[in-house]
């Protein structure tokens, strides 16, 4: 929404939610999230082109086109739990506009959602309609967090779905209007509801597949003394396949490919297609063997203990340049780490020690887990150091000072293959990454 206010100077974007803390957040000189050239896009049109307030029924009834953008996380209960998406959220906005609208008005879906979720958004506020027309669009949003402006301003694709009737293409040509004021109208798609819908989901189960592939293979790299990342380059260099997202790691996390994959997998049981739904969920399966592989190695490779040692994690959140922690890796390999009594010093740059506690589950006072203002406070004394996010600065730490203030012999497990491990080995730590088989 920011970067439609932004670009749009004609328009009013007013961003609504029904939490005062939220909105006096984004109201204020500290923004909630952290999102590398947001600060600058918001504070540049606050107050003259992007709203943000609490007063949800006059923005409603103010609108002409209203964008749905909340969460739609997985059931924890009942039907589909631990799959299905949860959307109450969603069902909520829809009886709120229908309560509030005094005139037609275009809905968009902005939530990544189950296919055919615009139906029961039509049916909600067509039964309430009072002869008032909605037109629903599905408007996916693609961009990745840590590069969110820059996949704004320059998006591979903006896709919108609507009804493929007089009054649904003229819905679809004013959202089309509204983003080909930047972008080339050759790169705006439209099609049909479901294609939009399940097109969202498809691109997150692709991205995602892609990274377990090439962690699959990493397993089979440290097994034969292959080398992952040349793998990785090889393959890549073949125009068929292309070179992004074969980035071997311990696993990827936010808060979409797991979710997503999950909701596609309910999708496809649904409409009766095990096969398909177990082909997807092999997906997750590897993501998670990937994240407890890892583990497993610190511990045999440490002497097959790991109790009472310290363990220094430099990196918390699913990846760098965002304090986004949600189905972050190094959730799950700290809570192996914990289990099996390991001493824990976490150091991210952005993420909160309120934060890494909630995620870890523990009280503020449980002294397994230490957070530290910096990597050399956390590594200090510390039997071994992992990297669980690719944070740019931890290339330049001086490691030599690290591996002197650690306890001997000192281990390094790189788990997103970022640093030099040869380099390390001089130093001499026994180093080592994802995919990188001794040959
Ligand atoms: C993703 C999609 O990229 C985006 O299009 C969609 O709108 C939302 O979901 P995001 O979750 O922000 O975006 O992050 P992304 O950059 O896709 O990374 C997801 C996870 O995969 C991270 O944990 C990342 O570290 C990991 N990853 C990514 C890898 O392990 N290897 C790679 O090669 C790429």
């Amino acid at each position: 929404m920011a970067m439609i206010a932004h670009k749009c100077k004609d328009h009013a974007v007013t961003v609504v939610d029904i939490n005062q803390a939220r909105i006096d957040a984004w109201n204020s000189d500290e923004l909630p999230i952290f999102e590398p050239g947001l600060d600058e896009i918001v504070k540049g049109c606050r107050g003259k082109t992007l709203f943000f307030s609490t007063d949800i029924d006059t923005a409603i009834r103010e609108a002409d086109i209203i964008f749905m953008s909340v969460n739609t996380p997985t059931k924890t209960y009942g039907v589909g739990a631990g799959r299905a998406a949860d959307l109450r959220y969603i069902e909520k906005c829809a009886r709120k506009i229908a309560e509030v609208a005094e005139d037609d008005k275009i809905v968009v879906e902005k939530s990544t959602l189950p296919v055919r979720t615009a139906e029961s958004i039509k049916r909600i506020l067509e039964s309430n309609s009072k002869g008032r027309k909605f037109q629903i669009l599905s408007n996916p949003e693609f961009l990745a967090e840590g590069t969110a402006v820059t996949d704004l301003e320059n998006p591979d694709r903006v896709l919108i779905g609507g009804d493929q009737t007089p009054d649904g293409l003229a819905a679809i040509q004013k959202l089309v209007d509204v983003y080909a004021t930047w972008v080339p109208r050759e790169n705006i798609l439209t099609t049909n509801v479901w294609s939009s819908e399940l097109s969202k989901l498809t691109a997150n189960a692709f991205l995602a597949q892609r990274i377990s592939s090439i962690n699959a293979i990493s397993a089979l790299c440290e097994a034969t003394g292959a080398n992952v990342d040349e793998v990785a380059h090889a393959i890549g260099t073949d125009s068929r396949i292309g070179p992004k997202f074969l980035k071997s790691s311990v696993g990827f996390g936010g808060s979409c490919f797991q979710k997503d994959i999950l909701n596609l997998v309910y999708l496809c049981e649904h409409f009766g297609l095990p096969d398909v739904a177990a082909y997807w969920n092999g997906v997750i399966e590897m993501n998670d063997y990937q994240k407890h592989r890892f583990g497993r190695r610190i511990i045999s490779t440490m002497f097959n203990t790991v109790s009472d040692k310290k363990i220094a994690v430099l990196g918390f959140a699913f990846k760098k340049d965002t304090n986004d922690t949600r189905e972050s890796a190094a959730i799950y390999v700290c809570k192996d780490l914990l289990e099996e009594q390991a001493q824990v010093s976490i150091y991210d740059p952005k993420v909160t020690e309120a934060q890494m506690r909630r995620d870890l589950g523990i009280s503020e006072d449980d002294p397994s887990v230490t957070v530290c203002a910096d990597a050399y406070e956390a590594t200090k004394d510390a039997h071994a150091v992992l990297i669980l996010t690719e944070w740019d600065e931890f290339k330049a730490l001086d490691f030599k000072k690290i591996h002197d203030s650690m306890n001997l012999p000192a281990f390094l497990f790189d788990g997103r293959n970022l640093l030099d491990l040869d380099a390390l080995r001089k130093i001499g730590f026994e180093a080592s990454g994802i995919g990188r088989g001794e040959a």
